[in-house]
């Protein structure tokens, strides 16, 4: 069976019933767990809390979990009550009519915005996105358990079925037998009055199967799941947050159906659950079950899952192989996303999405919806939607992978294409072919006179190459005017003395950039000031009259950082640029340009020999040997996985390994 989205859009309304107030009826109850209102008294001793539980009587007593998630009135008297507390706390309503005019003046919170997505038999899609980027919305419309107060356009499918306008009756038959969910707050699901077994079994007494039967079947089910000997028999408080969600998961999968929907189900697992949980998933899929997977953890999902849909505000920004994720995503909100989650292998920081997500209270978004946080947009992307495009650029044969984004996802900055340089007889670079993104760190390794200087100088363009030619945002560095060229480059030399003149004081050394480009106003001396402290240097008087000569290599090297970065570039080429400074200002230094990186998303090209500084620090490694780039690839996978001999060695002397 295949689950389908046709463009989904779920509004919620603002004067509707909350999300703890709903409308309520006992069927969409049902929906939720399939025993809440089951006649069946599976556990005997369920009439009276005393008999259920002893600590249910009092407040204090009764598990926290149950009353925040739940909001359970802890008077608790019968399960009957509990029930109808259940059923007020969830406001899921099964009975939202699909198509109902979305009416525009109403206010509205957009939560799926033309939602597409078709998850196949035999396959694990994941859904990847911030929190409120509405996840959880889709995973409820699969189920069409939507909130009371949800406005609904779209369709969706069961295979051919349209269950958009399925009677809730009709539903039922097909909820837990067809499709079933795993919950995000298994706080709204589980009965704290029942047995986790009873509850389990539930579903399969419901289909007729014997009781007897049913425990027995459930009972394997929580072992296949590691829930350990003698838990089956307590109630949900009794057992600890990632035994609730494997509980969740075996009821779930205990009725065997063709579509899996899983809403964050290792939220609270360990990393060796998780592990054996994605084990599971993967048998599913190969039995052939079609699983919808929403998870935060983005290595879970590359894990478990064939494809990828990158979810933000409620619209689709890219969906993409599962394999492409952690080393080549292409839209620049799914790179801030694997930026901000961390990675066994990865080195270099967090950074977390720059800005936040945009108002979703209904209004029509003019341009791209990611813009306010896209450090790489242009004219364009405020003033018009972009369209879905092809990854490969084939127009939908390929993979069916696709960006939404006018400039066709993550750009490329600087490219390199096959250039050589020679100083007489000697061959200082062979054919070197390497890009730039936007917004990305490369770092340039190799050993001493290996060519590193010489390749950032042409990049640069102050020398010129004997052939090849270097591209910088579309225009051939050569024929673009030389002024306008350095108002968007800063350039760190290796010796700082090459960047700053002897004549120049510090002041006038990180002025001139502004005076040259006409910039010079009342305010520079704040904004020199600024960048003085930024780089970790005093910005008294005294310190700004300073000459050259009179300061440390360490001190006139953060004057050429500051110099460089005045005119706030948008391409730092720096050549050894912390090589000089001591492990503490070195660290600072490298923070701020991470920063920068991350704030404002300046690409850099870092020429550096130490592979432990570029670990830390880049997205790529590009390692140069004897005037060649033998390896290039995303700075974990070189370090962790390196291919090259040369790149090795340069890993193991930089541990401190004899080499
Ligand atoms: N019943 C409701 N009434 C009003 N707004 C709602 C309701 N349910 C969800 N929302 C809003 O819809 C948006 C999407 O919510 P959703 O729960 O789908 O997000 P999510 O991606 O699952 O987030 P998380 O990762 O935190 O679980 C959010 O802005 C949320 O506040
Ligand atoms: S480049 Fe433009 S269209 Fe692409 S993500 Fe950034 S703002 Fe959106
Ligand atoms: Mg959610």
């Amino acid at each position: 069976m295949t689950l389908k989205f046709k463009d989904l859009t779920v509004k919620y309304t603002m004067s509707g019933t909350s999300k703890d107030g709903g409308d309520t009826n006992i069927n969409s109850t049902t929906a939720i767990n399939p025993n809440i209102n089951s006649t069946t008294d599976i556990n005997p001793n369920i009439n009276s809390n005393t008999d259920i539980n002893p600590n249910i009587n009092s407040n204090t007593d009764i598990n926290s979990n149950i009353n925040s998630h739940t909001a359970i009135n802890p008077n608790i008297n019968s399960s009957t009550d509990i029930n109808s507390n259940i059923n007020s706390s969830t406001g899921i309503n099964s009975n939202i009519n699909s198509n109902t005019a979305i009416n525009s003046n109403t206010n509205t919170i957009t939560a799926l915005d033309n939602i597409s997505l078709e998850i196949n038999k035999g396959e694990c899609v994941a859904v990847i996105g911030e929190s409120g980027s509405g996840k959880s919305t889709l995973a409820l419309a699969s189920m069409k358990l939507l909130a009371s107060n949800t406005l609904m356009s779209g369709r969706i499918f069961l295979d051919d079925v349209d269950i958009s306008d399925m009677t809730d009756k009709k539903m039922e038959q097909l909820r837990w037998n067809k499709i079933s969910i795993v919950f995000q707050n298994y706080g709204d699901v589980l009965n704290p009055v029942h047995r986790i077994i009873d509850q389990v079994a539930e579903p399969l007494i419901k289909n007729g199967e014997s009781r007897s039967v049913a425990l027995e079947k459930s009972g394997k089910m929580l072992d296949h799941l590691k829930i350990k000997p003698g838990r089956d028999i307590l109630f949900p408080h009794q057992i600890s947050a990632g035994e609730r969600q494997r509980v969740l998961m075996a009821m779930a999968l205990i009725t065997d159906p063709d579509i899996l929907v899983l809403d964050e189900p290792v939220a609270s697992v360990d990393a060796i659950t998780k592990s054996y949980l994605a084990k599971v998933i993967k048998q599913q899929v190969n039995a052939g079950k079609a699983v919808l997977l929403i998870t935060h953890d983005l290595s879970f999902a590359h894990l478990c899952s064939d494809r990828i849909a990158v979810l933000y505000s409620g619209m689709i920004l890219e969906l993409l192989p599962s394999q492409k994720l952690l080393d080549a995503p292409c839209h620049p909100y799914t790179r801030a996303l694997v930026r901000s989650f961390p990675m066994m292998e990865r080195a270099k920081d967090l950074a977390g999405v720059r800005g936040a997500p945009p108002s979703k209270i209904s209004g029509a978004t003019r341009g791209c919806i990611f813009q306010q946080r896209c450090t790489q947009s242009i004219n364009v992307c405020s003033q018009k939607q972009p369209q879905a495009m092809s990854i490969d650029g084939s127009n939908g044969d390929g993979d069916g992978s696709y960006v939404v984004c006018h400039r066709g996802g993550i750009a490329t900055m600087l490219c390199v294409k096959n250039i050589s340089k020679s100083y007489g007889d000697i061959e200082v670079l062979k054919h070197i072919s390497i890009t730039l993104d936007e917004g990305e760190i490369l770092a340039l390794v190799g050993e001493t006179g290996s060519g590193k200087t010489t390749l950032a100088y042409l990049t640069a363009g102050t020398i010129k190459p004997d052939g090849g030619n270097i591209v910088f945002r579309g225009q051939e560095v050569g024929t673009i005017d030389k002024k306008e060229f350095f108002r968007t480059v800063g350039i760190i030399y290796q010796s700082p003395k090459d960047s700053i003149s002897h004549r120049f004081t510090v002041f006038e050394a990180i002025a001139e950039p502004l005076r040259i480009h006409g910039l010079f106003d009342d305010n520079s001396v704040k904004r020199i000031k600024d960048a003085l402290n930024e780089v970790q240097l005093p910005d008294e008087d005294y310190f700004m009259q300073k000459y050259p000569h009179e300061l440390s290599g360490g001190e006139l090297q953060r004057v050429a950082i500051a110099r460089a970065l005045i005119l706030k570039p948008d391409l730092l080429i720096a050549d050894e640029s912390t090589s000089f400074l001591d492990p503490s200002v070195q660290a600072k230094i490298l923070k701020l340009l991470l920063d920068l990186q991350n704030e404002r998303g300046i690409s850099m090209l870092f020429v550096m020999h130490d592979i432990g500084v570029a670990r830390k620090v880049s997205d790529r490694i590009a390692v140069l040997h004897n005037g060649m780039i033998v390896e290039n690839g995303p700075s974990h996978r070189v370090i962790s996985n390196p291919q090259h001999f040369y790149t090795k060695l340069l890993i193991d002397a930089s541990k401190g390994t004899e080499v």
